[in-house]
């Protein structure tokens, strides 16, 4: 029995060998003492024309707009109530309940300015945020982002003919 419970004590020591206490690179520190370390810092710089995967494809998706069709626009409807309306309005105007609370409103998406406004600016704007408005990269897959782009289009539409 006490031998056992001298193994096991033995053993249990054996476990404290703390990762803590091992030598290691901090990701982001200055390289420091390391010898002939490729860059300043001890993260290791990406080798030049490196491409992370599915990078291209991203790019592409982000500059080619998907065919419209029932289902995108029915999904960009879907994703404008969740995503844009709290601020932007069910209708686009500007009316949401974010700004009924007392967050700046948006101009309407039927204003001159934004009926002039190119799918890049739309895009733009959704993907990076623009003034006071925060981007949705996060959130939404560039299939979304046009498929919102297709809804707005459709707001567009849709007040040019009620003359609003
Ligand atoms: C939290 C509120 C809020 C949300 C949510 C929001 N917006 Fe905005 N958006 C704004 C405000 C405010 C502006 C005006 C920016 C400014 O003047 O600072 C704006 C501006 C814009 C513009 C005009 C950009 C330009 O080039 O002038 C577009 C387009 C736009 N939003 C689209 C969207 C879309 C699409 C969504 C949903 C994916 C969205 N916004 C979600 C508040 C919001």
């Amino acid at each position: 029995m006490k031998r056992m419970l001298l193994a096991l004590v033995l053993m249990l020591a054996g476990c404290d060998e703390s990762m803590d206490g091992q030598n290691r690179f901090h990701t982001y520190d200055a390289a420091g003492s390391v010898q002939a370390w490729p860059g300043p810092s001890e993260e290791l710089p990406l080798v030049p024309g490196t491409v992370p995967q599915g990078q291209a494809a991203h790019d592409a998706a982000l500059s080619t707009p998907p065919p419209a069709s029932d289902a995108l626009l029915a999904r960009g409807q879907q994703r404008y109530g969740i995503y844009c309306a709290p601020c932007h309005g069910v209708d686009g105007t500007g009316s949401g309940i974010i700004v009924a609370r007392g967050f700046p409103k948006p101009e309407s998406f039927s204003s001159p300015d934004l009926r002039a406004a190119d799918s890049a600016r739309l895009m733009r704007a959704i993907s990076q945020g623009s003034g006071r408005m925060y981007g949705f990269a996060e959130e939404l897959e560039p299939r979304d982002r046009w498929s919102i782009i297709a809804y707005i289009r459709a707001l567009q539409l849709a007040d040019s003919r009620s003359g609003r």
